[in-house]
């Protein structure tokens, strides 16, 4: 099996299993728990049908969107995720080059390993840092300056880490960052020469963002549970919130929102977006699906802010039924970081080519020409 017989998410995903060793391919697949949140991310999809409309001439199809005051070419845009050089050499230097492609926006995490001052010189299209809040306020403002002197258009702070969600995979495969070399992990690299002489061939494992600041991830390895537990600060709240958005002073959003009373306090506090989102399903298992906790949020706060639904997107329908429901615009992550490690650069950007061909073809047999006339009159709810 090779790229050009990945002709969906689950392709993708095949291949990189082949390709990553063991417990890398398991940290991005896993999630916590029993991982139910993270299967109904996607199954949530299911409960709604599409009704189309015909007879409308859908030659032209416009499927654009504005967030955070820019224009996006597709309404689908790739989430900001952690250590993506450990899954393709190239990381996020792959993804941010395919989502320029595309149109679309490109997210670095503050757990990314390639620098935001890099990443502002490569790309022309809309930027987002995601931000972690650490306990190491040195580290905190270090971050919010670099990510603002390299202009990225918008900051997310992730709100839904508070502490490591249980994830049994890394604790059965010993995945840590940086990779522990161990006699189990030596031999998972021995079964993938390809990745593993890529990986020990290319620029040393960094987390540009975080190394002058902490050791841990770095010259510590840890898992990614305890980082979240033992290097971010448990006493985060909304004072906290608020003052980052101010000391910010762009576009700023809350990422891992699910209810609506938070959401109306993230208009509040000066948000101009926020992300649905339970994290992939990677911390509160048996937390509510984005998708089903969606209608709620719009209806609150979709005229104040910009509701974003992020988590179990695997196809263009999944897209037009968050949309429909009234999302501004959909993001992910394993949906491109399984191409970015089955084929770098090449897969992401046919990763992101086959969902907007998806979405174009769905909006033509759907009947819309254009984002807007993607409305809940579409949908029915399965009882
Ligand atoms: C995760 C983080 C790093 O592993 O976003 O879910």
């Amino acid at each position: 099996m090779n790229l050009s017989h990945c002709h969906n998410f689950q392709d993708f995903r095949t291949l990189a299993r082949k390709r990553l060793p063991g417990p890398i391919f398991h940290y991005i697949d896993g999630a916590a728990d029993d991982e139910k949140s993270y299967r109904r991310n996607t199954e949530a999809y299911d409960a709604v049908d599409l009704v189309p409309n015909v007879l409308t001439g859908v030659e032209h199809v416009d499927m654009s969107t504005t967030i955070f005051g820019k224009k996006l070419d597709m309404p689908l845009y790739c989430a900001p995720t952690a250590l993506q050089r450990l899954f393709h050499h190239d990381g996020e230097r792959a993804v941010a080059r395919a989502a320029e492609k595309y149109g679309t926006m490109f997210g670095v995490s503050s757990l990314g390993t390639v620098s935001v001052e890099e990443i502002s010189g490569m790309i022309d299209t809309p930027t987002m840092f995601q931000f972690y809040f650490h306990k190491d306020r040195g580290l905190n403002d270090s971050i919010l300056e670099r990510a603002k002197a390299a202009k990225f258009d918008v900051m997310a702070l992730t709100v839904d880490t508070i502490t490591g969600g249980n994830r049994e995979r890394d604790f059965r495969t010993g995945f840590t960052s940086p990779p522990r070399l161990t006699p189990k992990s030596l031999l998972s690299f021995a079964t993938h020469p390809r990745w593993a002489i890529n990986y020990f061939t290319h620029a040393k494992f960094e987390l540009p963002h975080l190394q002058d600041h902490v050791s841990e991830g770095t010259d510590i390895a840890t898992s990614i549970g305890s980082y979240f537990s033992n290097m971010l600060d448990q006493s985060m709240n909304w004072k906290d919130a608020e003052t980052l958005c101010a000391k910010w002073g762009g576009h700023f959003a809350l990422k891992g929102i699910m209810s609506v009373e938070d959401a109306k306090r993230a208009v509040d506090i000066g948000c101009t977006g926020i992300m649905v989102s339970n994290h992939g399903g990677r911390q509160l298992d048996g937390g509510r699906s984005p998708f089903d906790q969606l209608a709620e949020i719009v209806d609150a706060v979709g005229d104040k802010l910009d509701v974003i639904c992020e988590g179990g997107i695997q196809r263009g329908t999944h897209v037009l039924k968050a949309l429909s429901v009234g999302a501004k615009a959909c993001s992910g992550g394993r949906l491109y970081l399984y191409a970015l490690s089955a084929a770098g650069q090449p897969g992401v950007e046919r990763a992101l080519g086959l969902l907007r061909e998806e979405i174009e073809r769905d909006m033509k047999l759907m009947g819309c020409t254009s984002i807007d006339q993607l409305t809940r009159e579409n949908l029915r709810y399965r009882s």
